[in-house]
């Protein structure tokens, strides 16, 4: 392997720029010449490329973001765009690729590997942690760490005004964020995709706590598929339960910013190092990632079609927490 190119895509997510940074001080310990490409797959189409060394990365592992941008490309999900792109990377003399991203990112790297056979390794870069084939996903730790320092601040107003806080928090179709935010902010609920809890539930819940004297509440949503999720809630809690003063907060895209945390740092590093010297060994068509502390690579397949299950006992730890 002479040459290989790095790039982003999807949603950012703190420490992919050190993920970047390790991609290429790998490539260059090992002598093995690195490109970036600009804004995922998009930039693949239109050939923006730009050619790193190691300066290029330094004073980059502490920053948010992506140095290397990040895009959803129409173009790609075409066959002739697919074309321009491979034939981007002849031009260039690209051997092999690292796909830093999430599921739609290693769903494009399957299909473009299958028709024109360039090795692909990708590494697990969303603040979701959705992947099958890792623990955790580059930028999730800080993602939660922005979502609880908002949760905390939240929750000083809520304990001025009596309030019942219902706060989103981002996540796609999982709870991974919820659920951490609910247990490390100290909410009496969390909603999540994967348990379906009734809003009775979640009314007798808010019932009993009122009946007990607790004058502020928090609620913790996660996104989900259905847009106002959580206003639909509130709306519901209000509504059967008036003499409650109710607000609905949606973090946003706060979570997907700020600098990576140590552990984030440290993950991607780890991960960078391991999709470079997977490529150098052969290894393609998977995703790198860490279970149980050690590195595994997965194939593309599996971390797009398996789920990730969330431990149930985390509910019934949010439950406990609340008596
Ligand atoms: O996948 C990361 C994520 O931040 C999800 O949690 C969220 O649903 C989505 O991306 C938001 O996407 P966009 O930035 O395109 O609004």
């Amino acid at each position: 392997m002479k040459r290989i190119a790095v790039f982003t895509s999807g949603g950012d997510a703190p420490g992919m720029n050190a993920c970047i940074r390790a991609v290429v001080r790998t490539a260059v310990y090992h002598g093995i010449e690195v490109y970036g490409i600009m804004r995922g797959y998009s930039g693949m189409v239109k050939g923006e490329f730009v050619k790193l060394d190691s300066a290029s990365v330094s004073n980059t592992i502490q920053k948010g973001g992506t140095i290397l941008k990040s895009a959803r490309s129409q173009s790609f999900q075409t066959r002739e765009g697919r074309q321009l792109a491979f034939d981007q990377l002849v031009n260039h003399g690209i051997d092999g690729l690292v796909a830093i991203g999430g599921n739609g990112t290693f769903t494009g790297a399957t299909l473009f590997e299958q028709e024109f056979g360039i090795p692909i390794v990708g590494a697990p870069g969303t603040i979701d942690n959705d992947l099958y084939g890792t623990d955790y996903t580059i930028g999730y730790d800080t993602a939660v760490n922005t979502a609880l320092e908002a949760i905390d601040k939240i929750r000083d107003t809520a304990d001025s005004h009596d309030r019942c806080f219902f706060v989103e928090v981002m996540g796609r179709d999982s709870g991974y964020i919820a659920i951490p935010c609910a247990i490390g902010g100290g909410a009496e609920i969390v909603l999540i995709p994967e348990t379906q809890l009734s809003t009775e539930a979640v009314i007798e819940t808010l019932k009993n706590g009122h009946n007990r004297s607790k004058t502020s509440f928090l609620v913790v949503i996660a996104e989900g598929d259905e847009e106002g999720y959580a206003h639909e809630v509130a709306r519901q809690v209000k509504a059967a339960i008036p003499q409650l003063d109710t607000r609905v907060t949606v973090i946003g895209h706060i979570q997907r910013g700020g600098a990576p945390s140590a552990a984030d740092r440290m993950l991607a590093s780890q991960i960078g190092i391991a999709a470079v010297e997977g490529l150098m060994n052969g290894m393609h068509n998977v995703m790198a990632g860490i279970v149980d502390r050690k590195l595994v690579y997965t194939p593309f397949a599996d971390t797009i079609h398996k789920r990730k299950l969330i431990n149930q006992s985390f509910m019934r730890m949010v439950e406990i927490l609340n008596a």
